[in-house]
């Protein structure tokens, strides 16, 4: 049976994809130091059942710890890098963070691998890379790629990383960079998250901008398949470093999104609108051209059917019954 690490397990996508792991039979050494960016008690409600599970167990640890990093990957066929800092507003203002954890981190694991004879990795980057730009459809070869950002810019030097540590060391990587990811589980940081809790407790929810900036949200199903996908595309290569984009070229309007969950909760949002804030892109728009051709990449949940998906559990954590509308 193959042994898979995962760095950031305990986190959202960290917690999907070891669950997607474990059922489809891998072995799965879940790696995580619980970083205080948002409560322990979320991350460990996001593996409690896991950790029950037979095929998975967890080390809590730090990727900059190498030496113990290597213990917990050792005889692994492949390492998921997914920890690290996100949050793009976070990395303006703590910018140290996100050069350390995110740029200084993924080294670590990349030499953790080196150092353990791995030769698969997967490591999770982002669309913040793109920065603004200019063509509607973000390719993974675009020339014009310039983060904006703290955070983007930590994640394509850890890209230039991945790069290096293929060339130099054989080792087969797949750079997966995710957009705008959703779903049961959502980090408290994130937009869907904040104007939900406004919406459901009656406050207002703060629209950044005039409503007309647009992201690629990812349902974390999709992203999960993505990420598996990637894992069996180092089975086949002896090395070599590839980036793929994992989105759905169907970007969303924040106007639409907010009007999308007042919706779904059956209340009209108090919008109070701000001051669009430095760092943020305009729009997001994935090319999933290459993920499709080569990774068999297919996602399929549109935001209309994954929102109410978000929800139930969302209304789960805040004790409704479930299904029962508000
Ligand atoms: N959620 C998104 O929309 C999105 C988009 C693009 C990229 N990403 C990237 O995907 C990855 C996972 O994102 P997420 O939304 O699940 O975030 P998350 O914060 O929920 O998960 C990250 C996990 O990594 C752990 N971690 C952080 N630093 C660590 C360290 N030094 N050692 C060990 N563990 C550490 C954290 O405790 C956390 O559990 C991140 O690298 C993020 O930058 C996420």
């Amino acid at each position: 049976m193959s042994k898979v690490a995962v760095t950031g397990a305990a986190g959202f996508i960290g917690s999907h994809v070891c669950r997607a792991l474990v059922a489809a039979g891998y072995d799965v050494v879940g790696v995580d130091n619980f970083d205080p960016f948002y409560p322990r008690r979320i991350k460990e409600a996001a593996i409690s059942e896991l950790k029950r599970a037979r095929g998975f167990a967890l080390v809590e640890c730090d990727v900059a710890d190498v030496e113990v990093l290597q213990r917990a990957i050792a005889g692994s066929d492949v390492v998921i890098h997914l920890a690290g800092r996100p949050g793009v507003r976070d990395s303006i203002v703590a910018p140290e963070f996100h050069s350390r954890l995110n740029a200084g981190g993924t080294l670590c694991a990349l030499e953790a691998a080196r150092k353990e004879g791995v030769q698969r990795f997967v490591f999770a980057s982002s669309s913040s890379v793109y920065g603004n730009a200019v063509d509607y459809l973000f390719r993974e070869d675009e020339t014009a790629a310039e983060a904006i950002s703290p955070y983007g810019a930590s994640k394509r030097t850890a890209e230039l990383l991945c790069d290096i540590y293929s060339a130099l060391h054989g080792i087969a990587i797949a750079s997966l960079r995710l957009f705008s990811v959703y779903g049961p589980g959502l980090r408290p940081d994130l937009a869907i998250q904040k104007f939900s809790r406004a919406i459901d407790s009656g406050e207002p929810l703060f629209q950044y901008g005039s409503g007309d900036s647009q992201r690629d949200y990812t349902f974390v199903s999709d992203v999960v398949r993505g990420v598996l996908a990637a894992v069996g595309w180092t089975e086949n290569r002896s090395a070599g470093h590839e980036i793929f984009n994992l989105g759905t070229s169907r970007p969303i309007a924040l106007s639409y999104l907010i009007r999308l969950l007042g919706d779904l909760f059956g209340r009209t949002p108090i919008i109070e609108v701000v001051a669009e804030q430095p760092g943020d892109v305009r729009r997001t728009c994935a090319d999933i051209i290459k993920s499709k051709q080569i990774l068999g990449y297919d996602p399929h949940v549109t935001i209309e059917e994954g929102l109410p998906l978000f929800l139930e559990w969302f209304r789960e954590q805040n004790g409704y019954t479930k299904n029962v509308a508000c």
